[in-house]
Parts: C-alpha cells; structure tokens; sequence
C-alpha cells in the first residue's frame, strides 16, 4: 500500500489529483498538507473527506517540524509537490511570498525526502518526488515553434522565476545526491474548482455577474490550455513510469489567443443558460499585464513516445465539462467569491 504525500491538495490542481487517484485506486494513502491560503479549499474535498485512505494535515511546507513529522509518522513512498503561490498578476504585487513558497517550501521538502529516503550512499530506489512545474518556466516564444525539455529556462514573471528556480534546485538534487525526482511542466489547466483568478473561471464568474471581462492588452497573447483531469493522469502515469530524473512536459496542443477563448466561452454560456441577452458587450480590453508573456505552447513529443500518455479530451469537450461544472456549483463559486475575493478584484482591476 504505497503513501502519497500531495502538498497543495487543497488547490485546484491538486485536489483533482487527489479525487482522481482515490477514485482509480482503492490501495493507496493519501496524506494531503496544505497550509489553505486564499486558493486552498476544503471544500473542493468533500467527495472523498470519509475516504478512509485520505487524511487532512493543515500546514506550511516551510515548517521543517511539521514536515518532519509527517515523513517520521508515515512511510512516505511518493511526494507530489503541488503547494506553490500560483497566480502571475499577484507575483507582480508581491513577489516575496512566491520565493518564500514556491523556492524555500521546495527546498524544506526536498531535505525532509532526502533525509528519510537516502540509504548511505544512494536512495530507496522506489520513492519519488514530483515537482509540479509549468511551462512558463521556458519564457515567452514568438509566432512558431513549442517548448521542449532541454529549451534553456527564461521566467520572466516573479511567480515563473519562483518556478524555474525550484526547479533548478530539484535537478540538483538529483545531479548531486541522485534523488529520484521528476519535473512536470504543464500547460495552463482548466476545469473544476479553479480559483476565479485565472482566466477561464473569472469569464464564467463575471458573465454569471453580469460584470465586464477583462482582457489584457490586444487579447491576442496565447496560451496552451489542458483539461485538468488530464493533468492528473499524466501525473500518474509519471509517478508510474517515469525515469527518474527527467523533465516531462505535459501539453494537449490547445492554443488559443485570449479573446478566442473569451468569445467562446461567452458563446457556450449563452447557449446552456438560454440568456442571449448577455454578448460580447462584455468584453473589457484593458491594460496590459506587465511583462505579458505572449504565447506558450507545449511540444508533448517526450510524455507521448515514453510514457504513452496523450491528451484525449477535445478542448471544446473540456470547456462545455467546466462550463457546466460552475453552473452546477454556484454555491462553491458563491462563497469562494465573497469577502476577501471582492477586495481583491477592486483592487487587481481599479487601475485597468
Ligand atoms: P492553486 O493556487 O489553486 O493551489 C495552490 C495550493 O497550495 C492551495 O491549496 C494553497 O493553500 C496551497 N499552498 C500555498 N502555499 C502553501 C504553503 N506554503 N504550504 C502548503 N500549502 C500551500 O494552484 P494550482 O493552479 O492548483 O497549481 C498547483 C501547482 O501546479 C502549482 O505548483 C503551479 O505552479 C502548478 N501549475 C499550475 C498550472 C495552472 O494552470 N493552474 C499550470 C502548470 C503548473
Ligand atoms: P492566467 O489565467 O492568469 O494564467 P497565466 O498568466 O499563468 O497564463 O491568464 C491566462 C491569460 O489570460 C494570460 O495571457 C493573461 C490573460 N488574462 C486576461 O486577459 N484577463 C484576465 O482577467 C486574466 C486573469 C488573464
């Protein structure tokens, strides 16, 4: 009976990792540590709370005692580190706390595994820990080409520099102690339970408002968008089979241009709510982002030719999923859209 610990589980990605492996397998522990910043919620967990393979440790992967604690308890077989500050406009504000999560937290738990995995002079050869990157640790490319593995790294954001700084200390730690990790990078991920932050679930969120939809700049950057679902298995599959020190990048060949994805969704809205009232007039070009990365596309070649896994879910197919999710869930959107979340929309968008 193999233990997971998924740091992070409480966030979007992360507890759609922890809902998918605990429907596929009935055999495994789930310990899930976050510390439940604005993005963590519990509630995107109570499908499975009474699972009883699954456990809740409220914490910071900065807290070395606690870290120890949980390594010293249970016998951690796989360490997914999904815990990270995730959103590029916030890295803009407030670039101290991605170093402190993102660079630092890696790190904490990095040394945690090492201490409880390393056998004298190598490791147990069946633990493994999985850094949760993202593309945009690569940069920005211009109209062609895609991102493959050995591209140089060229974060241009705070929140991508955090990132590509974990995992830089990651690789060394297998080129210097011969760890057994692997870095994901994945494209931008959508789906159920995503903070409406990001792009996608702040269009459904502001039509269901009625509230202008901000698009930054032209509208014309573009991004390589994966189900979530989708994200999840291959995580698995990388857990699986995965050879140990390598970087796989995780893309489904779903680019599109901001204002494509914007009109679309407003489309798919206005056909399942059956409100035709409610059209492009919502549409808000604004200011741009500083730094605006303009467009990311991943080359999937490495995750399809060794591991098998591929992308079998149409965008259009993904979007009408996480379209009708949100209808279905206005409760969940409801409250994580209340209190705090207001302050931090006046204050994301006063100046746009
Ligand atoms: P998210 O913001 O929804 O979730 C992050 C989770 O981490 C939250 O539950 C939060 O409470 C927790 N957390 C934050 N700081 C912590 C700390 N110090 N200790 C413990 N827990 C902490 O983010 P997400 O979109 O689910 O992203 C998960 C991971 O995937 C991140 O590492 C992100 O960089 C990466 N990623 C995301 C995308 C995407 O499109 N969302 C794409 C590629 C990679
Ligand atoms: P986002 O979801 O924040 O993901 P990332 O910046 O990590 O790719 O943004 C996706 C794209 O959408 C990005 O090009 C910025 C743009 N965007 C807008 O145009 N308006 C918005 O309100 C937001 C949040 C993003």
């Amino acid at each position: 009976m193999k233990t997971y610990l998924v740091t992070g589980g409480a966030g979007f990605i992360g507890s759609n990792f922890i809902i998918y492996m605990l429907s596929r397998y009935r055999n495994i522990n789930i310990i899930n540590l976050d510390k439940l910043t604005y993005s963590g919620n519990l509630s995107n967990l109570t499908s499975i709370v009474d699972n009883s393979n699954y456990k809740f440790v409220k914490g910071d992967i900065c807290d070395k005692d606690l870290l120890e604690n949980i390594f010293n308890k249970h016998n951690i077989d796989y360490a997914i580190n999904f815990a990270a500050e995730s959103h590029v406009d916030r890295s803009i504000l407030e670039p101290e706390i991605f170093v402190r999560t993102n660079v630092l937290g890696t790190v904490n738990l990095l040394n945690i595994a090492k201490k409880y995995w390393r056998l004298a002079d190598t490791f147990e050869s069946d633990k493994r820990f999985i850094q949760i990157s993202t593309d945009e640790v690569y940069g920005a490319l211009g109209t062609s080409g895609c991102f493959t593995e050995n591209m140089p790294l060229d974060p241009h954001s705070p929140y991508s520099s955090s990132k590509a700084s974990a995992d830089l200390i990651v690789k060394s730690y297998y080129d210097t102690y011969k760890m057994p990790i692997n870095i994901t990078r994945c494209s931008n991920n959508y789906g159920s339970y995503q903070f409406p932050e990001k792009l996608i679930p702040l269009i459904i969120n502001n039509y269901l408002n009625n509230r202008p939809i901000p698009v930054y700049g032209d509208g014309k950057n573009i991004r390589d968008w994966l189900y979530v679902e989708e994200h999840c298995r291959a995580i698995d599959m990388i857990i699986q089979k995965g050879k140990i020190g390598e970087v796989y990048n995780i893309g489904g060949h779903n680019e599109r241009e901001n204002i494509y994805i914007v009109k679309y969704i407003i489309n798919v809205l206005n056909e399942v709510t059956g409100n035709n009232k409610i059209s492009n007039k919502l549409i808000k070009y604004v200011k741009d982002r500083k730094g605006h990365d303009r467009r990311y596309a991943i080359d999937p070649s490495k995750i399809e030719n060794e591991i098998g896994w591929k992308s079998e879910i149409a965008f259009e197919d993904g979007i009408l999923k996480t379209v009708n999710w949100y209808l279905n869930n206005k409760e969940w959107l409801n409250k994580i859209t209340s209190g705090e979340y207001q302050k931090y929309y006046e204050n994301m968008y006063k100046d746009k």
